[in-house]
């Protein structure tokens, strides 16, 4: 029997998970993997880094492999730049390297986002002040990427004030091909990181797989950190990653796949009135009243898990993973009831001169340990 939480039952659109699973040959890697179980994995990741620099045509010092991006958030976080210094994070983003920051005691500054974009000037004038920089491009949660020309901008300070840049770029696969990333500037000199991962596009969440790719001396830097967990990329997941990375046709179904429901989703959000951000990832921020109701709501009474994107700071939105069709459609009509219901209190409280929150319901259909609402690092 294998492990599963309550969570795994209901409708998962929360993390941004991959509704397509993984590519065949990435499974068959896998249980051909199994085979080895008892033995230790490749501490040096040597296959999966030399298939990833072959696909990216660097050399294996440029790249590192890690359990899961988290894993590389953290390590840059120890080891890379001035650890002396601070680390600069944009506010309304992805939590964990605030996290990893504040919990390697290296301590944060955080630069307000323009409405729901990163401040670029703003950043960029920082970036004297710190020993390392991150950004997530496209942003989690607004899925937006940013214009080349304010990428430029990002890449000209780490090379004029010698700051490492770390770009988070989780969701690069399911933006358009000519979106600005890492890779377009690897020959600049510039001190540059991208972080990738596995969990998303190319489905292996479970497995626990990312990588940096970036400037020899940062890699090294990386490297030495992961010194103090040689095995953490285990087995199976060195072998089902670099499998996944050679079926070229299978990302590419997955990024058409997504890019079709995304149109689709957001077309349903216009025809029902839904203001939402535009997106080039695999989820969407939509536009709700009272978010953390919303949240609590349809993960109790519609059994449908979505993320609060006020946990990351960034109020006003839920964000909605692009996951089954049958699902998003779920997700709409249960929002359409929460705001019937809420309208329908409203109108009550004011025809009773009883102004005041709706409340709470007593219907509870999920409850559980499980339910995975507590956690918001993701
Ligand atoms: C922006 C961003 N970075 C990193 C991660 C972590 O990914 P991984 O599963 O590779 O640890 C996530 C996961 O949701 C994410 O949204």
């Amino acid at each position: 029997m294998s492990p599963t939480s309550v969570a795994d039952d209901l409708i998962r659109l929360h993390l941004s998970e991959s509704p397509y699973g993984a590519s065949a040959s990435a499974l068959t890697a896998a249980h051909s993997a199994l085979d080895r179980i008892s033995l230790y994995p490749d501490p040096a990741r040597q296959q999966l880094i030399a298939a990833i620099a072959a696909a990216y045509g660097v050399a294996d010092e440029q790249i590192a492999v890690g359990n899961g991006s988290d894993e590389l958030v953290l390590l840059s976080s120890l080891a890379v730049g001035d650890v002396g210094r601070p680390g600069l994070v944009t506010a309304g983003t992805f939590p964990g390297y605030h996290t990893c920051l504040e919990r390697t005691r290296r301590g944060s500054l955080s630069v307000p986002l323009d409405g729901t974009a990163i401040n670029v000037p703003a950043f960029t004038d920082a970036m004297s002040r710190v020993g390392i920089a991150y950004v997530c491009n496209p942003h989690n949660p607004s899925g937006g990427a940013l214009p080349r020309e304010q990428f430029d901008g990002l890449v000209h300070a780490a090379a004029s004030t010698g700051v490492p840049l770390v770009v988070d770029e989780a969701y690069l696969e399911f933006a358009p091909p000519d979106t600005p990333q890492v890779r377009d500037y690897l020959s600049s000199g510039a001190p540059l990181l991208a972080l990738r991962t596995f969990s998303k596009a190319y489905g292996l969440a479970s497995l626990r797989i990312g990588y940096a790719i970036g400037s020899a001396e940062l890699v090294t830097q990386l490297r030495s950190a992961q010194e103090t967990m040689p095995f953490s990329a285990n087995r199976i997941a060195q072998a089902a990653a670099a499998a996944a990375l050679a079926d070229g046709d299978f990302i590419a179904d997955v990024r058409a796949a997504n890019a079709e429901r995304r149109a689709w989703f957001t077309a349903e959000l216009a025809r029902r009135s839904r203001r939402h951000l535009p997106s080039v990832t695999n989820f969407v921020a939509v536009a709700v009243d009272d978010s953390a109701s919303a949240e609590r709501l349809l993960a109790r009474e519609h059994g449908i898990l979505v993320r609060d994107a006020r946990r990351f700071c960034f109020p006003g939105f839920l964000r909605i993973s692009l996951g089954e069709r049958e699902h998003l459609r779920c997700c709409l009509d249960a929002l359409q009831e929460i705001d019937d219901q809420s309208r329908s209190w409203l109108r009550l409280a004011r025809r009773r001169g009883t102004p005041g929150r709706a409340p709470q319901r007593e219907r509870t259909v999920v409850t559980g340990r499980g339910l995975d609402q507590g956690h918001a690092k993701h």
